[in-house]
């Protein structure tokens, strides 16, 4: 069984604690946006599990959103329909609902991946797609320099991509999503040539991983960093990031069709 905490959340972050300012620095991205549209095909009637604000909802399909945490539904804008309160773990749904299905920055956060995964195949007829970060890859980001213990903690987090293709069966593809220089959804490697934006405590909040940390690796981290853009040594080594369009990093979609 799922335990929630007393906002509801139901994975291993409390958003009733951390989650008032995610919206603000967790916008949906127009140009990744494109690449959920196209995994989603033309599907009408879509399952969005573990929805949050909104992000990535088109008003163009007809979207049910399920949210657990009551901080995270109440910051979904009011052109939105209201999120069903219910864990991915157990969907309130019959089987083949649902054209086709989301997942966006969440599975890593759910108690049971697999049941959670096993349930949107279960209520969705076509494609199931995963938004997320390949654990193989998550440390291979200039911030691992900083604040390993935030990528240690990221990459114990996310499941394998194996796991995750496993759990859907079907046919599957994976595809790298590069992320732009300017990308407005806010998650670590987002500031991959914007540096000075993880010095903000607030855009760090809204990547989870940081919470896992304690203040010492957090004023660690800003002492160095800090240090680093000041002298230019962070530049001399990293600094044709600022310049570079985008970004291929662990952002991955994971797509199954049964
Ligand atoms: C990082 S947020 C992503 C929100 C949104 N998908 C986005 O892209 O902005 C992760 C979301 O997953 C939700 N979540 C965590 N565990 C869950 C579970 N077991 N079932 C459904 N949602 C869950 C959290 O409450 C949170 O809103």
């Amino acid at each position: 069984m799922t335990t929630r905490t007393q906002d509801g959340s139901a994975g291993d972050v409390d958003y009733g604690a951390i989650g008032s300012g995610y919206s603000s620095y967790r916008r949906p991205d127009e140009r990744i946006a494109r690449f959920i549209a196209e995994a989603l095909g033309d599907a009408r009637k879509v399952l969005n599990v573990g929805a949050g604000a909104g992000s990535y909802e088109s008003a163009a399909r007809a979207v049910t959103a399920v949210e657990p945490s009551e901080s995270m539904r109440a910051q979904r804008p009011t052109h939105l329909a209201p999120a069903v309160d219910a864990v991915a773990e157990e969907l309130p749904f019959a089987d083949g609902e649902f054209e086709a299905a989301m997942t966006l920055f969440s599975v890593h956060q759910w108690s049971d991946v697999r049941a959670g995964l096993r349930e949107m195949r279960r209520v969705t007829r076509g494609p199931v797609v995963i938004l997320t970060c390949d654990p193989a890859l998550v440390r291979d980001f200039w911030l691992y320099r900083y604040a390993p213990e935030v990528l240690d903690t990221e990459a114990r987090r996310y499941p394998l991509v194996e796991e995750l293709t496993e759990a859907l069966g079907g046919t599957w593809t994976v595809q790298s999503v590069p992320i732009p220089l300017d990308c407005t959804d806010g998650f670590n490697e987002a500031y991959y040539g914007r540096p000075e934006m993880l010095l903000n405590p607030a855009a760090r909040q809204a990547c989870s991983a940081w919470s896992f940390v304690d203040d010492r690796v957090r004023e660690l981290f800003d002492d160095t960093l800090r240090h680093d853009l000041e002298s230019g040594a962070w530049d001399e080594e990293f600094g044709r990031l600022r310049g570079q369009p985008t970004y291929e990093g662990s952002l991955v979609i994971v797509r199954a069709t049964p």
